[in-house]
């Protein structure tokens, strides 16, 4: 277990977040890249004018996903890594995405993938606390309630913990939102940003529909189902793949999405807010660690851990059944490593 206080060690040091050759050089690494998800965040990745590098790596076919997306016209460099050139795959990377791990099937639950995942997520945390101990790192790979405390507590071992560099990415259940919340009012997503807190599975994800105009007015059966369909919106996937695996493009979308938030903080933009499971203080007293909650990011990282603001009674009955099992996610997550 680390101590609240563990980013203290491992301070960000700002002169070299500002240097000149910081901003000109931005690394960003994906460990999974020959996957369903991988490889459309890989070219959505390469579209992104504020990565300069784009590493990829994968146990297999990496070099091949590498050398296709090479040829996009954009200003990035690609490399591809195959699997025992991990550390030349992670060396001087400021960002690392991390989608590898096995997809669910029809009937699985997120936690079903632990046992196959965790222990890849652990591994791949070792060599970045080795490797890359400064880099930011994105952790896609479920159950990301799990594998974010795996990440943290192979840091925290290793000395290197920085809470303000280590992001569960819940990008896809706010993108979800807005499309869902579009969808029933007849408006545009572009209108519908709803704050999505919690986790990322099942009843660990608390829409915040009445922060939104055009949510908060939705109310009995219409309400129950649009917070089903956006708790529930992985499985409509799985289902229709049928065996085929889970969100892979909107996830790819979802994952490119936050990587370009962060980055644009790292360059010193200001206000970019969005959710993100991070290593928080909101429900420290109740022994939960880690929370999704609009977070402000910055040169370092987390800048500001937003809370969760005013909540109505049907949200509060969704935050309640979200707490006991978030917990017992996380714990699973930190015995695994502990
Ligand atoms: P996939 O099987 O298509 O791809 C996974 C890739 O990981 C494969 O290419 C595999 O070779 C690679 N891999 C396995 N072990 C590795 C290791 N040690 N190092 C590097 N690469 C390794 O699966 P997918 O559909 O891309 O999904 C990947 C993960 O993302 C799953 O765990 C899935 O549940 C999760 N996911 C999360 C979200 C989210 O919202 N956070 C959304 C969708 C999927
Ligand atoms: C999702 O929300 O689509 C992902 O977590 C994948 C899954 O297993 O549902």
């Amino acid at each position: 277990m680390f101590a609240r206080n563990a980013a203290k060690a491992v301070a960000p040091n700002a002169s070299r977040l500002f240097s000149s050759s910081s901003a000109r050089h931005t690394k960003v690494t994906v460990l999974g890249a020959g996957g369903g998800i991988g490889q459309p965040l890989s070219l959505l990745l390469k579209l992104d004018p504020l990565v300069t590098n784009l590493s990829l790596y994968d146990i297999r076919g990496a070099p091949g996903v590498a050398a296709d997306v090479s040829h996009v016209d954009t200003a990035s460099e690609v490399n591809g890594y195959p699997g025992e050139k991990l550390d030349e795959a992670l060396d001087g990377s400021k960002v690392i995405v991390i989608p590898a791990g096995v997809p669910r099937k029809p009937g699985m639950t997120r936690d079903d993938l632990f046992n196959t995942n965790a222990s890849i997520v652990r591994d791949l945390a070792a060599a970045i606390a080795r490797v890359a101990p400064e880099a930011h790192i994105l952790v896609i790979s479920n159950p990301v309630n799990s594998t974010v405390p795996i990440v943290a507590e192979t840091l925290n071992k290793a000395g290197v913990f920085n809470p303000a560099r280590v992001f569960g990415v819940t990008t896809l259940d706010v993108v979800r939102a807005s499309r869902f919340l579009a969808s029933v009012s007849g408006t545009s997503p572009s209108e519908c940003n709803v704050p999505v807190v919690g986790g990322h599975s099942g009843p660990t994800i608390v829409p915040l529909l009445s922060q939104v105009s055009h949510g908060k007015s939705l109310a009995g059966e219409s309400y129950d189902k649009l917070v089903y369909r956006i708790q529930f919106g992985g499985d409509e996937v799985v289902k229709a793949k049928d065996g085929a695996g889970s969100a892979t493009l909107s996830m790819a979308y979802a994952g490119a999405k936050f990587a370009n938030s962060l980055l644009r903080g790292l360059a010193g933009e200001k206000g970019v807010v969005t959710p993100t499971f991070v290593y928080s203080p909101l429900f420290a007293d109740k022994g939960i660690d880690f929370f999704s909650s609009p977070v402000e990011l910055g040169v370092n990282g987390v800048e500001k851990i937003h809370p969760l603001g005013k909540l109505s009674a049907s949200e509060e009955k969704l935050l309640e059944a979200c707490l006991p099992e978030l917990k017992k996610n996380i714990e699973k997550g930190k015995a695994f490593v502990a």
